[in-house]
């Protein structure tokens, strides 16, 4: 009986300083500082087991489609462009101030060796907390994820200026936001019978909303 009560002590010692902790906002959360050596290696390796167990449970249940059918990785190729360019940079491609200023600092996926489709596939639909991966699972149906996954597989191996003939033959712009395509050669050319949609100067800052594809006339 002793023993039950000095547990039950010692366990509400130990919840008191764990919310003397909590609400003495003595825990930095700054996404500036890199996290220090335990809370680091008990993120990466909480994070990795995970990401770990949630793809074996997958594994079976999933039918992995072949991932180098070309179309698959075109398909891709314009999500990743739209979605993951900015965090995550490419060949040729660097990364965003927004993906700058992540912690943990995103990696580049180009300079990845070895690939696991199922797990990619499960951090493309899930996402993973607490690092800015976003799930991409509300929005896009699997067969898109497969085709980033596909895309991915192949990433590693397009030098800079493959990556820009798949931007133009893919008719999309810079990354994320810019429709750079009504920039290039600088002033744009009206052609014969094409409507002049935007005065010289006023040009709007995006020329489509961020995110979404731009606007073809
Ligand atoms: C807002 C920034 C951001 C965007 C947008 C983003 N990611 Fe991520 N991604 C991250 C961060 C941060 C991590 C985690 C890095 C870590 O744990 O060290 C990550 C991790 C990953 C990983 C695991 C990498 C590894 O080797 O462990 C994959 C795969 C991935 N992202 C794919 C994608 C794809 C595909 C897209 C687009 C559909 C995308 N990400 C969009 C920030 C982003």
């Amino acid at each position: 009986m002793k023993t039950v009560l000095k547990l039950l002590g010692l366990l509400a010692v130990i919840v008191l300083a764990a919310l003397l902790f909590i609400f003495s906002g003595c825990f930095d959360v700054a996404a500036s500082k890199p996290d220090a050596g335990l809370i680091a290696w008990v993120l990466r390796t909480t994070q990795a087991r995970s990401v770990h167990r949630a793809a074996a449970s997958l594994e079976g249940k999933v039918q992995v489609p072949k991932l180098d059918d070309p179309a698959l990785v075109r398909t891709g190729f314009a999500h990743y462009h739209e979605m993951c360019v900015t965090c995550h940079a490419g060949p040729g491609v660097e990364v965003s101030e927004i993906g700058m200023g992540l912690n943990p600092f995103p990696p580049e996926l180009a300079k990845r060796r070895g690939d696991e489709p199922v797990e990619d596939f499960w951090i493309v639909k899930n996402g993973i907390k607490m690092t800015g991966m976003p799930s991409f699972g509300a929005t896009h149906t699997d067969d898109e994820v497969w085709a980033i996954v596909a895309f991915l597989k192949r990433l590693p191996k397009l030098s800079p200026e493959e990556y820009q003939a798949m931007v133009k033959q893919a008719g999309l712009g810079a990354p994320g936001v810019e429709g750079e395509e009504h920039e290039h050669g600088g002033q744009h050319q009206a052609e014969p019978g094409e409507e002049h949609h935007e005065e010289a100067g006023a040009k709007p800052p995006h020329a489509h909303p961020p995110g979404t594809p731009p606007h073809k006339d």
